[in-house]
């Protein structure tokens, strides 16, 4: 939530932190704003609105200054406006602050700087911050917001400059996550790793507690006790064009069709000998018989992977799984102790409700498996084990290729972990066809998508859609049903198709849209049945099969989209495309903002 930039060096900071917010643009884009010192002034631009408003306001402005900051934002307190945007000043305009993440006792802190005769121009918490290193500050910026962050609660990775030391940016974090960017002679920070990538791959990931002093020529990192340390230089493998949109439309779109390439990153290791290699497990499989409970813990996209490993890993390996979001899981009091095992699946490895989750986990003693996409993220440091999903940055907020190769990392444990349980010769299959599936959804992406236009052009025109589905196709219809819902804004709900009947079969209605995933095969007699249900009420159904089973469903449907065949087991890899096409097109045609839909942000670092 919120994305934030810096820049020292010997060139214009204004297109670099412009550029930078960009990158970042996916964790908020309700307000944008830069401020920069130019000579011995601050000069501070904001606005209300995503970046392309705030560029258009400032087309014809020619900041000369090579230090700043930028901020994209996502409202937590305070509406969107121009006046809540950051940076935020302190009362003489001298100092300038970018805040990710939340001050939770601010109310308190603001009211003791009102009486001390501070003056507020928003209604946001950062601003307090701000005004708390203007208190402490007595000729030392980095004594003075250290002073500062020892009133604060809650969770914030800050920037500040200063006109009074216009060479000096100084950064801190607790809980949000901050990047330096070595570059040659100049420096960067920002919330995540893409928008450094133009600059620099050398990067120095914070740590709680930690803070960072950037100058012209050098920079300097104190542990939590003030103390100078040296820490190691990271080497990012992602290229900078890993992160641009390669001629596609939008970002959504390219990410989709990076699926084969991705998923074969991630294969490629694990399956590059006859069996299966997954050395990230070691300890796991050393403990195999101690566990006696699996907890799968994360939020959106990331939990509904979560509940088709659950599915993947009962199979195979035969210990009770739970599947929980990460929101509820604390609150519960699950029955976690030493001998559960908590994975938790997260695309950014910085969701608050999924970190919350691991501590409560590790506090447990339970051993600890992070499922992760960013390197370097909180919770790639915090859990035991991290197998990293290689999908690279993923942009759009609406999650398409880190949900495919989190559906495959479930796949590569659920096998290693069983595979003492598994017959090996049904074991050498399943992993011959998971070697196909990259190839495989190259074909479903080349064969082009005209069904499912076709079926979006019908989906599009409503504003009530349902998703069934039985098993695994129930896990995936609830994917296809919150992709369609965030980036449409069509309300979308998706049922076990044996379900409707219980309820909901009361809102079929005359034409309404229902998908029904239709790709296992030992479940198509029941799926007919259910479908029928639905037809006989109505309602018009957009299937989705394997290529083998779709002769079986000619007159039980009224649509049907194709994804080449394989075991039952292995469908989700290959059905989930076009379910995200369809959303894609839906979304498309009904003109909404796909990378970025209301109200959202792809890293939701608050509770
Ligand atoms: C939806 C989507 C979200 C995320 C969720 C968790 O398309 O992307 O539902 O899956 O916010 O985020 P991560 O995976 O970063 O923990």
């Amino acid at each position: 939530m919120c994305g934030i930039v810096g820049y020292i060096g010997s060139r214009g900071a204004f297109p670099i932190l412009f550029d930078g917010l960009k990158k970042l643009e996916y964790r908020g884009y309700d307000s944008a704003g830069v401020a920069i010192i130019e000579g011995n002034e601050m000069q501070l631009r904001k606005s209300q609105g995503n970046l392309e408003v705030l560029g258009e306001k400032l087309k014809n402005e020619n900041f000369q200054g090579r230090i700043g900051l930028g901020h994209t934002r996502w409202a937590t307190h305070g509406k969107p406006s121009d006046a809540n945007a950051h940076p935020h000043l302190d009362c003489r305009g001298r100092l300038a602050l970018v805040h990710n993440g939340i001050i939770e006792n601010f109310q308190e802190i603001k009211r003791k700087l009102e009486e001390e005769g501070h003056f507020f121009s928003s209604e946001t918490d950062t601003e307090v911050v701000v005004h708390l290193v203007e208190k402490f500050f007595q000729g030392d910026l980095v004594k003075a917001v250290r002073r500062a962050t020892k009133e604060l609660e809650g969770s914030y990775a800050i920037a500040v400059i200063n006109c009074e030391s216009p060479e000096q940016i100084v950064a801190y974090r607790h809980d949000s996550p901050l990047i330096l960017g070595i570059g040659d002679g100049e420096f960067f920070l920002a919330s995540d790793i893409p928008a450094l990538l133009p600059y620099t791959r050398r990067v120095l990931i914070l740590e709680d507690g930690e803070m960072a002093e950037l100058n012209r020529t050098n920079f300097r990192v104190f542990d939590s006790h003030g103390v100078q340390i040296q820490k190691e230089i990271e080497e990012i493998d992602w290229d900078p064009e890993m992160a641009e949109k390669k001629g596609f439309s939008h970002y959504m779109l390219k990410e989709i069709h990076e699926q084969p390439d991705v998923l074969r990153r991630l294969l490629s290791d694990p399956l590059q000998g006859s069996g299966l290699e997954l050395p990230q497990i070691a300890s796991i499989l050393e403990r195999l018989e101690k566990i006696n409970r699996i907890f799968v813990v994360a939020c959106g996209t990331a939990y509904h992977s979560g509940l088709i490993g659950k599915a993947l890993l009962e199979r195979t390996t035969g210990i009770p799984v739970e599947v929980d979001m990460a929101s509820e899981f604390r609150y519960r009091s699950p029955l976690v102790g030493e001998e559960s095992l908590v994975i938790v699946v997260t695309q950014s490895g910085e969701t608050a409700d999924t970190l919350a989750a691991l501590r409560y986990a590790r506090e447990k003693n339970a051993q600890t498996l992070g499922i992760i996409n960013v390197k370097g993220s909180t919770i790639s440091r915090e859990a035991d084990d991290v197998i990293y999903i290689k999908a690279g940055p993923e942009i759009a907020v609406a999650s398409t290729k880190a949900y495919l190769n989190m559906v495959a990392a479930f796949y590569l444990l659920a096998l290693k972990m069983g595979q003492g349980n598994v017959d090996q010769e049904n074991l050498k299959e399943l992993l011959r066809l998971l070697r196909g599936i990259p190839a495989q959804l190259e074909k479903v992406l080349q064969k082009g998508d005209k069904a499912v236009r076709e079926a979006s052009e019908y989906l599009s025109r409503w504003e009530n859609a349902f998703f069934v589905g039985r098993g695994l196709d129930f896990s995936l219809a609830l994917e296809g049903a919150l992709k369609l819902k965030e980036i449409s804004y069509i309300h979308a709900e998706a049922y076990a198709a044996g379900e409707l009947k219980h309820g909901t079969l009361a809102l079929i209605e005359e034409g309404i849209p229902v998908v029904a995933l239709l790709t296992q095969e030992k479940l198509l007699e029941k799926m007919i049945s259910n479908v029928q249900e639905i037809r006989a009420r109505g309602g018009y159904v957009l299937g989705i099969t394997q290529e083998k089973l779709a002769q079986r469903l000619e007159g039980e449907v009224d649509f049907i989209m194709t994804v080449p065949s394989t075991e039952d087991m292995l469908t989700p890899l290959l059905a989930t495309v076009p379910l995200q096409l369809l959303s894609f097109y839906t979304a498309e045609l009904r003109g909404c903002p796909i990378d970025q839909p209301r109200n959202l942000a792809k890293s939701v670092t608050v509770e």
